[in-house]
């Protein structure tokens, strides 16, 4: 991967907007996110610009305040079944918590995406941040913050085990013989841990990628951790490049330091751009979204980190409060961040939520300046590719239509797909059978797939 190094592009898709404000965009349908032609027909357009993937963010509990495209939207399994049978290239990733789940539904549930869409699954690893979700899963309380990540490396493990279930020649289905399984080829997981208790064997052999992919966001110094334990793929928060840098460099040395070739984990933080034709351009609208941002709005996406703690209470124009009392079991990550920046730069409130209450993008610019900024996060190692937001069409089109050409003129995002797998995009190798280690026997041709 390190000779030809090149660049991964994702699609959030995220209907009408998990921030506060671009469901007023004229051209977008207000029905986006429950609709699933909207997903269909964005993943194409991805598909067509020959994007890596596409990728749905999710979690368990909402409020009358969530922002719109959380308030009403499909479940990402049943979506990306949807869209699996409508695309043939691109990779699908799903958001799961494993707080909230069981091991053996979700590798069920990701296992059989894997095969209905022929190796192109990814599960976006989540611990889920807010306190609520308890109360949807017959909880009183949310785990703690420590206890989601211990639980996190566990579950993970037992469902790659499940994925391992068959080896991959199990089935030898000689109808002449009547031999169908190979009873040899099949095994129970029988594990038994702190968190978990589950036999196996899964009902569903491995697909043409060997185990869908796995992606992790959370940014928490656990999150890391559990990133560079399982992760092929990480959804970075980075909001600039020093910050990308810090991040790229301390992901891959925890990685390393498990004994893991850090290239097959791949960084992709969040793109939010503002394209148009001129930077002086994009530069307006820049300042014109940014005047229409509503602070009451901004205050309740700043308390979603805290928990939904309610900002609305504090002097907007006073120094940023002190949350010594407030729990930081949600997102803790990002919250930590927000404390942080608003100590070490003195921040008012208001500052604070502006900064803060919306994803910032330093991303402003003609589609030149947009591919410019891309090209020096990529080359200074702050991001191995970029999970572009989709939700104003404008947008996406501009993204699609004008910079996605630049990127490829200077050899760095591919022309055409050279794989149909998401690990075969990502440059990622096909893991090893853990009960059948041996390349010579896995009946896959992609294990020095790259790009
Ligand atoms: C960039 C990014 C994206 C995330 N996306 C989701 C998501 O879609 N659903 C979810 O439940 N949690 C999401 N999380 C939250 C984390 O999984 C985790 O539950 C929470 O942030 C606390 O972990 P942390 O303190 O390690 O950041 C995301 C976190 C980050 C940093």
């Amino acid at each position: 991967m390190t000779a030809q190094r090149q660049l991964h592009l994702g699609a959030i898709l995220e209907g009408v907007g998990t921030d506060q404000h671009s469901w007023r965009d004229p051209d977008l349908a207000g029905d986006a996110s429950i609709d699933i032609d909207w997903y269909i027909r964005n993943a194409q357009l991805a598909e067509e610009a020959k994007f890596d993937l596409v990728f749905i963010v999710d979690s368990p509990f909402i409020t009358p305040d969530t922002a719109p495209h959380f308030l009403n939207r499909l479940e990402p399994l049943t979506l990306l079944s949807a869209v699996a049978t409508q695309t043939r290239r691109i990779g699908l990733v799903g958001t799961l918590t494993t707080s909230y789940w069981e091991p053996y539904n979700v590798a069920r549930q990701f296992g059989s995406l894997d095969h209905i869409s022929r190796g192109r699954a990814g599960w976006n690893v989540v611990t889920t941040g807010l306190e609520g979700a308890a109360q949807n899963y017959g909880r009183e309380e949310h785990f703690l913050h420590a206890d989601r990540y211990e639980r996190a490396h566990e579950f993970v493990d037992v469902v790659r085990g499940l994925w391992d279930s068959y080896e991959d020649d199990a089935f030898p289905r000689d109808k002449a013989a009547g031999l169908f399984l190979d009873k040899a080829k099949q095994h129970r997981l029988d594990h038994k841990g702190k968190h978990f208790s589950v036999a196996g064997p899964l009902a569903l052999t491995r697909s043409r990628q060997g185990q869908p992919v796995i992606f992790q966001a959370g940014d928490s110094s656990e999150g890391r951790d559990l990133g560079a334990a399982i992760a092929d793929g990480t959804f970075a928060a980075s909001q600039d490049i020093e910050a990308g840098r810090r991040y790229y460099a301390d992901l891959k040395s925890r990685a390393a330091a498990l004994g893991r070739h850090p290239d097959h984990i791949v960084v992709m933080p969040g793109l939010f751009p503002v394209i148009a034709d001129t930077d002086e351009e994009a530069q307006a609208i820049a300042r014109s979204q940014q005047e229409a941002l509503d602070i009451g709005k901004l205050l309740v996406q700043l308390g979603r980190a805290f928990n939904y703690h309610d900002f609305r209470q504090y002097d907007l124009d006073a120094p940023f409060p002190d949350l010594s009392g407030v729990t930081l079991n949600s997102y803790k990550g990002h919250a930590e961040r927000i404390i942080a920046d608003a100590r070490e730069n003195r921040l008012t409130l208001r500052e604070a939520a502006t900064r803060h209450g919306q994803w910032r993008s330093g991303f402003v610019g003609s589609p030149e300046t947009i591919a410019d900024e891309i090209e020096r996060w990529f080359v200074n190692r702050a991001a191995d590719g970029f999970n572009l937001r989709v939700t104003r069409p404008a947008e996406f089109a501009l993204f699609r239509e004008r910079v996605v050409p630049i990127l490829q003129k200077r050899g760095l995002f591919r022309t055409d797909y050279t794989a149909d797998t998401l690990r075969g995009h990502l440059g990622l190798p096909v893991p090893l059978h853990r009960h059948a280690p041996h390349p010579a026997e896995a009946p896959h041709d992609l294990v020095e797939a790259a790009e």
